[in-house]
């Protein structure tokens, strides 16, 4: 069985991981997995292909030169630019949706379509293309927040929460002068929530979902979620009882958000097939729907595939020949992880790179460990910071508070000059000792 997996960050390292280890814990003989294009540090584990270009045809090329039975696509932008398209129309199982259903993702106005079609609890919108068309919606606003939202992708950043309608219209004014080029053209305009937010994975497969889980990201850059937007500092996972999120709960978001989704999809004849994660808002009373996103998270999919014991590879290969989830397919994980990101001097706004890593081999000794690699390439004497994150060190234990003292304890025998952390990861569900 040859898998490749699409993606170059800690993501993909823990995808390669779990797909290589099936249900266990060290890599099976019959499984060889490839990452394209991978990086230096996935490269000690598996082997990794570079790409000419960020497209897809340069990924379709190695595709096809490998031959895998499976091919898994880690990032929303080689979705978007149709990899599985592709590799469909090569004849290539591919696990991911389609470049039109990663629209839930890619296009705001969309998703916000799609979830008021389905009856998808989620904050009352307009689309809008000019200042005038939003005049109606914010003079009904008054008295609340308005949050402004670039329709198209990006990078995490194209969203501001206002405290009022005038603060709304000014950053809509921006928006729509193209502050995030043509993603900003269009803006959703929707109600400003509150409560906490909660990521929810599902594995979909064109009708049905089965969860994967709950994980709480760390988007801020510092402590307390001070400082700008990040692509995560850190998550916990998965989510159960102690942290009020029961199976109940779970199994109610998988009946109101992503069946009534898929039905829509479908209706659509976009059948969503792949993982679909919900970021939710969830005031202790009605979780409600903040985004889609057509993929697992980063760092969301380090905590949730070392969490569980299921063998992903039968269940992504029917997926991604358009055969049903298999029956009674269930993930109860048995343990707690926690992921800390590690990540270069001056990220998110201008990573700097080059400075050489010491310490990677110490950090992951300890067998609850699992360093992944991302932003990092190949120095003269090792490995050198080559991106905004740099590492995501996860480690899994019976409780939060255990997994979190082994991930910290990894990262700190991790350096680099000017390495960013965040110490206060988990603090949120961190079981108090009296
Ligand atoms: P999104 O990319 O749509 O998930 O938005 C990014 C972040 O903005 C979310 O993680 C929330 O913290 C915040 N946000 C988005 N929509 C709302 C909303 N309707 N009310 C309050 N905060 C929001
Ligand atoms: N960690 C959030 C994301 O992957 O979008």
């Amino acid at each position: 069985m040859k898998i490749v997996v699409v993606g170059g960050g800690g993501r993909e390292h823990a995808l390669a991981w779990r797909l290589a280890c099936g249900a266990g814990q060290r890599p099976r003989a019959d499984r060889c997995v490839v990452v394209v294009p991978g990086n230096a540090g996935i490269a000690s584990f598996f082997r990794c292909r570079g790409l000419s270009a960020a497209t897809c045809d340069a990924v379709m090329k190695v595709v096809v030169d490998e031959e895998p039975d499976l091919v898994v696509v880690g990032p929303e932008n080689f979705l978007d630019l149709g990899v599985v398209d592709a590799c469909l129309a090569a004849g290539i199982p591919c696990f991911g949706p389609t470049a039109a259903a990663a629209a839930l993702e890619s296009s705001k106005a969309f998703m916000k379509d799609v979830a008021r079609a389905a009856g998808v609890p989620t904050a009352d919108f307009v689309v809008v293309t000019e200042v005038a068309q939003a005049e109606a919606f914010l003079a009904s606003r008054r008295d609340r927040g308005v949050v402004v939202k670039a329709c198209g992708l990006a990078g995490g950043k194209g969203v501001v929460v206002c405290d009022d309608v005038d603060d709304a219209r000014l950053h809509l004014q921006e928006f729509l002068a193209g502050r995030f080029g043509d993603a900003s053209r269009t803006v959703v305009l929707e109600d400003r929530l509150s409560g906490a937010e909660l990521s929810v994975f599902a594995l979909c497969d064109g009708d049905d979902a089965v969860v994967l889980g709950a994980a709480r990201d760390h988007k801020r850059l510092y402590d307390d979620d001070t400082g700008p937007n990040t692509g995560g500092m850190g998550a916990v996972g998965p989510l159960g009882d102690e942290e009020g999120v029961s199976a109940a709960f779970l199994e109610d978001v998988r009946q109101r958000f992503f069946v009534p989704t898929l039905v829509e999809m479908k209706a659509r004849g976009l059948p969503f097939r792949g993982v679909l994660f919900a970021g939710l808002m969830f005031d202790g009373t009605q979780p409600s729907l903040l985004e889609f996103n057509v993929r697992f998270g980063d760092p969301e999919a380090e905590v949730l595939l070392s969490a569980f014991d299921v063998d992903l590879v039968p269940v992504l290969l029917a997926v991604a020949r358009g055969e049903p989830l298999p029956a009674g397919l269930r993930f109860e994980p048995k343990l707690k992880v926690a992921v800390v990101v590690v990540a270069a001097p001056g990220y998110p706004e201008a990573p700097e790179r080059g400075a050489p890593i010491t310490g990677l081999y110490r950090a992951q000794r300890q067998p609850e460990v699992q360093v992944c690699c991302a932003g990092v390439s190949a120095g003269s004497f090792g490995l050198v910071v080559d991106g905004g994150r740099v590492f995501a060190v996860s480690a899994r234990a019976q409780t939060f508070d255990a997994a979190l003292d082994f991930a910290y304890r990894a990262v700190d025998r991790l350096h680099f000059e000017g390495l960013q952390v965040r110490r206060d990861i988990g603090n949120s569900v961190r079981r108090r000792i009296a």
